[in-house]
């Protein structure tokens, strides 16, 4: 006598299925952010700096990296699209929604999640410039010097990564994702458009 089938529901894939490669454990990110956070904190202590987050793709990075700092610091923010939709990479950044805060004589360190061509960055650095902070520097969460273009100083880097395209940790592909808590390699068959 045959048993009747059960129908065992097969659970959905998450988004960690469409990874090949884990690049950068949350773990390594969280120790290395911390070590950044205390640089941070030794290179600007007594000064509050301000930490300007680049959006979307640092949020991630400067949400942890913010609450490893010690010392009072003030937050902005810029919300930039580096690709604008329906183009090719363009070399200027198109700046959706502006810093509101007066950087005026202040030490102001840019937040951002991935530095590759250094467009956006040499940019965003160009404008900043203009207001007269104190200081102006760059924290970014990971370098890939491989597709650098122009020159960009940067004084805090999490990692170096090689000349592939990575997601996770605020970095996405086609919007998603960014809410990966590590950085990884996406698979062939994921890579879509
Ligand atoms: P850049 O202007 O070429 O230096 O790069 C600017 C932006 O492109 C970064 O801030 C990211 O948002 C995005 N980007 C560059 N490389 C990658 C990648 O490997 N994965 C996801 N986003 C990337
Ligand atoms: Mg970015």
């Amino acid at each position: 006598m045959s048993q009747p089938e059960l129908s065992v529901p097969r659970p959905e894939p998450t988004i960690s299925s469409d990874i090949a490669k884990v690049l950068i454990s949350a773990h390594a990110l969280a120790q290395r952010v911390h070590e950044l956070g205390a640089a941070i904190d030794r290179d600007f202590a007594g000064q509050e700096p301000v930490l300007v987050t680049i959006l979307q793709g640092a949020l991630v990075f400067a949400a942890d990296l913010m609450r490893t700092i010690q010392h009072h610091v003030l937050l902005g923010s810029v919300l930039v699209s580096s690709y604008p939709i329906g183009t090719e990479r363009s070399k200027e950044p198109e700046i959706i929604a502006d810093l509101q805060i007066d950087i005026r004589g202040r030490h102001v360190i840019l937040v951002d999640d991935i530095v590759d061509s250094g467009h956006t960055l040499r940019a965003l650095l160009n404008r900043l410039q203009r207001r007269d902070p104190a200081s102006l520097s760059v924290a970014a969460c990971l370098d890939k010097p491989s597709g650098r273009e122009t020159p960009v100083p940067l004084r805090y880097v999490g990692f170096e990564v090689p000349d592939a395209f990575v997601v996770g940790y605020g970095l996405d592909h086609s919007g998603r994702y960014r809410n990966l808590p590590y950085i990884g390699l996406l698979r062939e068959n994921a890579i879509r458009d």
